[in-house]
């Protein structure tokens, strides 16, 4: 027999059973159930305010919180097991159901001046809590990560593209620390999220508030809430907690599946920027010389559902009449799917950095062969006095002679720099040196190696901080 009593609570007002298809259409069992522990322990929560505002007797309460304890025992030494052939509609019907065929009648004071809607509302918030604490931590290794390659890196150099054109070189540490830039502010953007997220709901009642005089100050603090939510109605309807970390989801795969793509890039044999460990790609089931760089693909590939995701709750919730509309129970799916897949993904980003091998030779060939120190040429120039505008053009028809004859900037004799102008002297050839060309970018926020340590103090400095 099927331990499990499944009685609707709202069966009061219904003559008939409801159809068998409304029951698997209605039904949120299948992905809210892993919010057991939270829905727990607030209803444990509940139970001991209830008791604390003289609602229920200290003796029912215990009677209760003993029940709800025993339910939580069950599902985590049944696991999937306690949910099999569980015909309830919800999590929060399945568990106070169960709590009832345990304690008995007075299991029934559960949900005094509780509704679903309040009760799924604090349930969600707790979850996401302790969520969002989960991936700024994650972020924070990352970016742990992230800043020892600038360090290892802070002088090594790679080219620098503008429209995937080599444009100037620049350091292999600078270019780590844009990410740690785009990392810093993710972390900073999930943490304010967290203080809308971190707000108490229930005692909301289902829209209007309770006339129970719960003490909803003393349920904050034994939830550990740091707020208490101002208006019934905004509390169990608004989603935007939700919406805000799903952006920010959505906003930091963006900037991991453009590192990504370049990761994809630098991998490919034109390029061999980087080899990635073996233990970090994946081969081809037909050609057996491939080594694939997958999880970089997936990482850029999950952007897809991120947005979706995104897109699919403001979707949701626009229009929506107040209060608490059923659509609502819409976005479990969604913020558990971009929770769950963003955090392997920091976790798996974070490793596979640790195991790419960076093929410096190959970069610094990359950042010479090109004309990346023609902007250097104008600016030699233009030092001497030359207007900037006259300087590129000199500068550019230097590239065109070159690039005309097969030829480098290198290879020019010095009468050839005259005929393009007479202030070139000798020390042109060394202000064109690739790590010259680098080491000039010395001003805040520049890639010379210089300022790339002065910013890996400054960062880590506030990464200690934090
Ligand atoms: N499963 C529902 C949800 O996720 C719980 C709240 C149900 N409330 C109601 N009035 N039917 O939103």
């Amino acid at each position: 027999m099927n331990k499990h009593n499944d009685k609707k609570f709202w069966s009061g007002r219904f003559s008939k059973d409801s159809a068998e298809l409304l029951d698997r259409f209605n039904s949120s069992l299948s992905f809210d159930k892993r919010l057991y522990k939270e829905d727990i322990t607030c209803s444990i929560a509940y139970v001991r305010t209830l008791a604390h505002s003289k609602i229920i007797s200290a003796k029912e309460s215990e009677e209760i919180i003993r029940g709800l304890n025993k339910v939580f025992e069950e599902i985590e030494t049944e696991k999937e097991k306690w949910f099999e052939e569980n015909k309830n509609e919800d999590i929060h019907s399945a568990i106070e159901n169960r709590l009832i065929n345990i304690v008995g009648d007075v299991g029934k004071k559960l949900h005094t001046g509780r509704s679903r809607n309040d009760q799924i509302s604090c349930d969600i918030r707790y979850w996401l809590k302790e969520e969002v604490n989960k991936v700024v931590f994650l972020l924070t290794n990352l970016r742990s990560t992230i800043i020892s390659l600038a360090r290892e890196h802070f002088k090594t150099i790679i080219p620098g593209y503008t429209h995937l054109q080599q444009a100037q070189a620049i350091t292999l540490g600078h270019y780590f620390l844009s990410y740690e830039q785009k990392i810093s502010r993710d972390i900073q953007r999930f943490t304010e999220n967290l203080t809308r997220v971190d707000v108490l709901t229930l005692g909301s009642g289902a829209l209007a508030g309770t006339s129970y005089p719960i003490d909803r100050n003393f349920l904050a603090k034994i939830l550990s809430f740091k707020e208490i939510s101002e208006n019934s109605l905004d509390a169990v309807s608004d989603r935007d907690f939700i919406v805000e970390c799903l952006f920010n989801i959505a906003l930091l795969n963006t900037h991991l599946s453009q590192w990504a793509e370049e990761m994809i890039l630098w991998n490919c044999e034109e390029f061999k920027f980087i080899s990635i460990s073996d233990a970090y790609a994946t081969g081809s089931s037909m050609m057996p010389q491939k080594k694939n760089p997958d999880i970089p693909e997936l990482i850029r590939g999950k952007s897809g559902r991120f947005i979706g995701n995104l897109t699919a709750i403001l979707t949701l919730l626009k229009g929506l009449p107040q209060a608490y509309n059923k659509d609502l129970q819409e976005d479990k799916e969604l913020i558990f799917d971009s929770v769950d897949n963003i955090k392997i993904i920091l976790e798996i980003t974070n490793e596979f950095l640790q195991n790419i091998t960076f093929n410096t030779e190959k970069m610094y060939e990359a950042a010479n062969s090109g004309f990346m120190s023609a902007t250097d040429i104008a600016d030699y120039l233009t030092k001497k006095d030359v207007p900037f505008r006259i300087a590129h053009e000199v500068a550019g028809k230097i590239v065109a002679y070159c690039i005309e004859r097969k030829r480098t900037f290198k290879d020019l004799s010095m009468s050839e720099w005259n005929t393009f102008h007479k202030l070139f002297g000798d020390d042109i050839i060394e202000k064109i040196r690739i790590e010259s060309c680098v080491e000039s970018k010395n001003i805040y926020g520049g890639t010379a190696p210089q300022q790339v340590l002065n910013a890996i103090d400054r960062v880590t400095k506030r990464h200690e901080l934090e």
